[in-house]
């Protein structure tokens, strides 16, 4: 039987405060892992840890911030002190930020670069850094798996979010990077994939998506004609997949980035 379980492993789960991060957390919680839930946001994480020992885990909150490699170097060193191991590294925490998101008649020349450093630095250097500190301890042990997530502005061109798209498609090609030189390098116990999700409606796109009356925007629109299943996902739908990702039934897969996405990628709208 191929074993699908990632039952007593210790995963350090980044942006563990947030929507996708917070359901994949509880869920890897009820799949028996140990979790550490990293966020930079005290009050959301709190919740969040709360929430994962009542339902029966053993799970532990570090505010901290996937930028500073110092402070993620004292997390690696009190997990491993604590359990001995780090076993899976998702890096979760990232998304877009309002200010890097063009308004609909604003010029691509008049871009705040502040805002362009700010989400690039976020999405791309929040996988980059984490993955150092956490891989070299996996290194070390020559076993472990790390998930990242890109989106589906890696694929082809999504109006309006420059900067997110450029770090996301930046972490697809570092998923395939890393992958490779961790194989290379330690053997084939570390493996590094991302999830690539479609549209999940969450806390940074929910205006974009949805009117203040409930109804669909334009955008929304645009986006279920070009998702064959017609429908957003339900976040609870990426759990199964990273959790497969992470697991010996996935022994063999490394480099590969999982689009969960309802069809969006694989259509071309005709
Ligand atoms: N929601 C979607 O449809 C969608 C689609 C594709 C990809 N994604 C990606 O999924 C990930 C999570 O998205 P979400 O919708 O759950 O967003 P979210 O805002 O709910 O969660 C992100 C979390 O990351 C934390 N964070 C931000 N900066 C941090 C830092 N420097 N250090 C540590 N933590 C930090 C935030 O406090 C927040 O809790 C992001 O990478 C996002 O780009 C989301």
């Amino acid at each position: 039987m191929t074993n699908f379980s990632i039952a007593g492993k210790v995963a350090v789960i980044s942006g563990a405060g947030g929507v996708l991060g917070g359901s994949i957390a509880k869920s890897f919680v009820q799949a028996g892992a140990k979790v550490v839930a990293i966020d930079i946001r005290k009050e959301p994480l709190d919740a969040r840890v709360e929430e994962l020992i009542a339902l029966g885990g053993e799970a532990i909150g570090i505010v901290g911030d996937v930028l500073n490699i110092e402070s993620l170097e004292k997390v690696a060193e009190e997990i491993v002190g604590r359990w001995g191991s780090i076993d899976i590294l998702l890096n979760i925490a990232g998304g877009n930020l309002p200010g890097a998101t063009l308004a609909p008649d604003q010029p691509f020349f008049d871009m705040k670069i502040a805002d362009w450093e700010k989400v690039t630095n976020l999405n791309l250097n929040g996988t980059v850094y984490p993955s150092m500190v956490f891989g070299k301890v996996m290194a070390k042990q020559r076993k472990g798996c790390i998930v990242n997530v890109s989106s589906m502005t890696a694929y082809s061109a999504i109006t309006r979010v420059p900067g997110y798209s450029v770090a996301k498609t930046g972490i697809s090609n570092f998923t395939q990077w890393l992958a490779t030189e961790m194989a290379l390098k330690y053997g084939d116990g570390i493996r590094v994939n991302a999830i690539a999700p479609g549209f999940f409606i969450g806390d940074q796109n929910r205006s974009v998506l949805i009117n203040p009356d409930g109804s669909l925007t334009e955008r929304s629109g645009k986006i279920l004609a070009k998702t064959p299943m017609n429908r957003f996902g339900d976040i609870t739908e990426l759990n199964g997949a990273v959790q497969f990702l992470c697991s010996e039934a996935a022994g063999f897969i490394t480099g590969v980035v999982l689009p969960i996405d309802g069809g969006f990628s694989a259509f071309s709208g005709v």
